[in-house]
């Protein structure tokens, strides 16, 4: 059974800035950790702010024993500004010059389903595994309006139950490859992190919340992580209907 944490804050910026305050926490066990750790990142704006933050108070010397993984990419080259990788690339990793061995991208500008087999074979060979599944040690999430997360959209929700360790998903408004974790590698996390911000997000996120309307039908109602716990970081603009507003 998984545990949920709501964390909500009166605005981005506090939530920004107490996610950084975990994640160099996550750095400094690592540094104590017998193992390397490996995080998968989400994609979108939200993290962006998170990524020049920890630009300005993480050292490269502190991600030396973390691999950074994507739970999501768009099938486009990295330097094309879809790119979720060139993002963090251009903010974060180049900036500070974090080592490019602890980097794992997924290759948008590859053949997208030669490329979800490529990525899930090497999540296989640097994860632990258990009953054949990666482990990440945290997932970061966002969250669609339409109820989607990392790249599993409503129209395709049976994706989520796939056999891969990465699946080729459609976006439904532009037709965009991506290629996404599955569900089971996503549930197989020892941590996952919501990151979701702004008012646009509240009504999706109260179904979710809630158990209301129509959240059944929204992949990010299925993140249900089997012994690990799924933590939403909120500003209150994504709250507003959780309150009974409306607007
Ligand atoms: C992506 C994502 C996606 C994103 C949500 C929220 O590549 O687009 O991983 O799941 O997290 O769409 O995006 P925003 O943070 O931009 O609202």
């Amino acid at each position: 059974m998984h545990r949920r944490r709501h964390y909500i804050y009166p605005d981005v910026e506090s939530l920004v800035g107490a996610f950084v305050c975990d994640v160099e926490k996550f750095l400094e066990e690592s540094r104590q950790s017998d193992r390397p750790l490996h995080i998968a990142l989400s994609g979108g704006s939200t993290p962006l702010a998170v990524f020049r933050t920890l630009r300005e108070t993480t050292v490269p010397e502190a991600w030396s024993r973390v691999h950074i993984c994507w739970g999501d990419e768009r099938c486009v080259p990295p330097d094309d500004p879809e790119s979720n990788y060139g993002s963090v690339r251009r903010i974060l990793i180049d900036p500070l010059g974090i080592a490019g061995k602890n980097i794992h991208r997924i290759r948008g500008e590859r053949d997208s389903g030669r490329e979800a087999e490529r990525y899930g074979r090497e999540l296989r060979n640097l994860l632990p595994l258990e009953e054949g599944v990666p482990v990440f040690d945290w997932i970061w999430l966002g969250l669609g309006e339409d109820g989607h997360t990392a790249s599993i959209f409503p129209h395709q929700i049976a994706l989520w139950d796939a056999v891969q360790t990465c699946v080729v998903a459609t976006h439904p408004q532009t037709g965009q490859k991506r290629i996404s974790l599955s569900g089971k590698v996503i549930n197989a996390a020892r941590r996952i992190s919501f990151l979701v911000s702004g008012k646009k997000k509240s009504p999706v996120v109260n179904e979710i919340v809630m158990k209301e309307g129509r959240y059944a039908e929204y992949p990010a109602s299925l993140v249900a992580p089997a012994s690990g716990y799924v933590e939403w970081f909120l500003d209150r603009d994504a709250t507003s209907w959780l309150s009974g507003g409306t607007d």
